[in-house]
């Protein structure tokens, strides 16, 4: 036996060698007003009945919440046609990504994403115990035919973000057909439409007929992007029923608070506020891209509420140059580094003082202005 007793709780290898999540920065010092375009929140904000709904439960704060989040399973299946029991709401989407992890990786497992996936994913990976295997994408977009070539017997999840964070880029269903088609059933694949209700392209689904149709498949789906209510965490997910049952069992008993249950209700049965804040961003997000790739910088063509802009690499023009520049302004976009996209900075459709604000910062930038 080695004499070198440990001297302090040890934690477990797989996580420390996790990079931890950096949320988008909110605050540039010395800028009083500042406008936060890194963390693809909803310009639009939520809706008023969501907020009525929040303060109304500021009298049950001593009383524990409904373990089943029944009042917002129920609302979310009324709004998608789909059985409740085929529902588990989560602290957050990024709860039920963590969850799928424990729930199906084994130690030495392989949880597969594609090369700019969301970043939560090799965290959910890591800390599972399992091992995050990357597949590399085609012109910043998810490809199919990389991803199947990495699965091999070990394989037990497949995440994929479609519309995928950072990149913005999505897979057509039939895309994603093709995906699940080629996966062995035991594997799961759980589609992360975050920002679904922000796509307008017509050969786009999130994913509810697959989940329907197969025993593999779950859909995980926000409130915080265009809902507008990142700060209460609410996610959800939708799946065949013995995966529901393995979640049920792991999860925190009330790991959602009762404003989250009551104000989420509230803000699925508000159609006019979705469409609304689904209107603004048809609007700026064309407009967003079009002004800005007229400046010399490469725009990834995105359908979420967000666009990835890539700067040159001369000194000057970078896209840390660029992120000194637009943060000594007031607006915060997001560096994506940790992504393995260094020259790039995603920035997030914003209100229109906003949104004409970064253009007229870029375009100065561009010309060579000094911060
Ligand atoms: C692709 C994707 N999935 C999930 C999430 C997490 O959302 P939530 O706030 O519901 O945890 C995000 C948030 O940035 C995201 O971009």
């Amino acid at each position: 036996m080695s004499s070198l007793k440990p001297v302090r709780p040890e934690p477990r290898a797989e996580v420390m060698a996790i990079d931890a999540y950096v949320p988008g920065k909110s605050a540039v010092a010395g800028v009083a007003k500042v406008h936060k375009l890194s963390s693809n929140e909803s310009p639009l904000g939520a809706s008023p009945k969501a907020i009525e709904a929040f303060r109304a439960n500021a009298g049950e704060l001593a009383n524990y919440p409904d373990g089943s989040a029944l009042r917002l399973r129920e609302a979310i299946a009324k709004r998608f046609g789909l059985g409740p029991e085929q529902i588990i709401c989560g602290n957050g989407s990024d709860e039920l990504i963590s969850l799928l992890a424990h729930v199906y990786l084994r130690p030495g497992d392989e949880g597969l994403y594609s090369q700019y996936g969301f970043l939560e994913y090799p965290i959910a990976i890591r800390a599972a115990g399992g091992i995050p295997i990357v597949a590399p994408e085609k012109d910043y977009t998810a490809d199919v035919d990389a991803l199947l070539a990495k699965v091999t017997a070990k394989t037990k999840i497949v995440y994929l973000a479609n519309p995928n964070n950072p990149t913005g880029t999505y897979l057509p269903f039939a895309e994603v057909k093709r995906l699940h088609a080629g996966l062995p059933p035991h594997v799961l694949l759980a589609l992360d439409a975050a920002y679904a209700e922000y796509v307008t392209r017509n050969d786009y689904a999130a994913g509810i007929e697959l989940v329907a149709t197969s025993q593999n498949v779950v859909m995980l789906r926000t409130f915080s992007k265009i809902y507008g209510l990142a700060n209460l965490r609410i996610g959800w997910a939708y799946a065949p029923t013995h995966v529901i049952d393995a979640l049920n069992r792991v999860r925190g008993p009330f790991n959602l608070n009762g404003a989250a249950i009551a104000a989420g209700a509230a803000a699925i049965e508000d159609a006019q506020h979705l469409a609304a804040a689904a209107e603004h961003n048809a609007r700026w997000l064309p407009w967003l891209a079009a002004e800005i790739a007229k400046l010399g910088i490469d725009v990834t063509p995105g359908v979420g509420n967000f666009l990835l802009l890539h700067f040159p690499p001369q000194s000057g023009k970078t896209a840390a140059d660029a992120d000194r520049h637009l943060s000594a302004k007031g607006f915060i976009l997001r560096a994506v580094a940790a992504y393995g996209l260094p020259d790039c900075l995603r920035m997030t459709v914003g209100l229109e003082k906003a949104n004409r604000g970064v253009v007229a910062a870029l375009t100065a930038f561009m010309a060579g202005a000094p911060s």
